[in-house]
């Protein structure tokens, strides 16, 4: 893999007002992400990636899920042709996934057994920015694993192999999570631990993506649907985004067990180019998830944000509405 060979001036590159400049690489290889130009980034939370890219610092980003937490860092590294590779520490990945394990192999013909080196030295050894996804759901052990590696220049030692790697000198860390690292406060986000906080305390940037005003989300929305940019298409995103903001609301005050983030907008925004049904399409995305005792709820802020009934699908075929564009 190659080295970064030039410096991108933040300002020109992603119009933040900054004299921040950061390494980027000449050439794509196939670890860097593809752009999506559609992509709308949140200076902060942008700056903060571009600061831990730039003069290696270790950066979490959290917020609720949906708000664009890995693809923001992906957007950077995109734009940066900066390899970078995700891995979504849910509770099934062990330690021995991270790390390595001996594996038998043919050479030559004969069984033997080789060490393959997990994603962490291998990626520990090369100019990758590898994003630890679910961090506040990784296992114990692997948490304990990964401390290590998060100080800045933090050596990591193969046991097995007797064997202690240094980090290459463009080789990144970051991570995304939903909680702050105290558990599953908010009922949301079963599987959450606790975080150790010496662990917590190795991160030296932290930033939070959260709902975007609603201009901004329709803004996305319209951009990941283009067909929905015409006058009512534009309406029509407007009042989904409403609804969207009421369920947060209705969340917020305990009305709700189950929001939509903006993910499940922009999902609920492109079954509707599938099924030409903006209800169906909202059954489907959203409505089937929440439970039966809270629909009703749900049908109310259709109500308040469409000004037509949320009738069922089928019962709803004399309310022209049906075709919704
Ligand atoms: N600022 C944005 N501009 C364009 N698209 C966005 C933006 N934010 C989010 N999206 C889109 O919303 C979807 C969800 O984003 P993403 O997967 O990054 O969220 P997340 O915060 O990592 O969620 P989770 O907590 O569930 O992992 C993606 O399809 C992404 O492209
Ligand atoms: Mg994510």
């Amino acid at each position: 893999m190659q080295e970064p060979t030039r410096m991108l001036s933040v300002r020109d590159a992603f119009g933040i007002d900054t004299d921040l400049e950061v390494p980027a690489f000449a050439e794509r290889c196939e670890h860097v992400p593809a752009i999506d130009a559609a992509y709308r980034f949140n200076p902060q939370a942008t700056l903060a990636i571009l600061a831990g890219f730039a003069h290696n610092r270790r950066v979490v980003v959290q917020g609720l899920h949906g708000t664009g937490k890995s693809t923001h860092i992906e957007q950077v590294a995109a734009r940066l042709n900066w390899p970078c590779v995700r891995v979504n520490l849910d509770g099934h990945i062990s330690r021995l996934d991270l790390v390595g394990k001996d594996a038998i192999v043919l050479e030559e013909g004969k069984q033997v057994t080789r060490f393959q080196e997990g994603i962490l030295p291998w990626a520990l050894q090369r100019p990758v920015a590898l994003v630890f996804d679910e961090y506040d759901a990784g296992r114990p052990d692997v948490m304990f694993v990964i401390q290590r590696v998060l100080e800045r220049d933090g050596s990591f030692t193969l046991l097995d192999q007797k064997k202690v790697l240094q980090p290459h000198a463009h080789f990144r860390l970051f991570a995304t999570m939903n909680t702050l690292g105290q558990g599953n406060l908010s009922g949301l986000y079963h599987g959450t631990q606790l975080l150790n906080h010496a662990q917590l305390d190795r991160w030296n940037l932290v930033t939070s993506l959260d709902y975007l005003p609603p201009a901004e989300e329709a803004a996305i929305v319209l951009a990941r649907v283009p067909q929905l940019a015409t006058p009512p298409g534009r309406e029509q995103v407007a009042a989904m985004v409403a609804l969207a903001a009421l369920t947060r609301k209705g969340f917020a005050v305990g009305d709700l067990s189950l929001l939509m983030s903006p993910r499940t907008v922009i999902t609920w925004a492109e079954n509707t180019q599938i099924f030409h049904d903006l209800r169906l399409a909202f059954e489907l995305s959203f409505l089937n998830k929440c439970e039966p005792a809270e629909r009703a709820i749900v049908a109310e802020y259709f109500q308040r944000c469409f000004g037509s009934e949320l009738a069922r699908h089928g019962e709803a075929a004399d309310a022209g509405l049906l075709q919704a564009h």
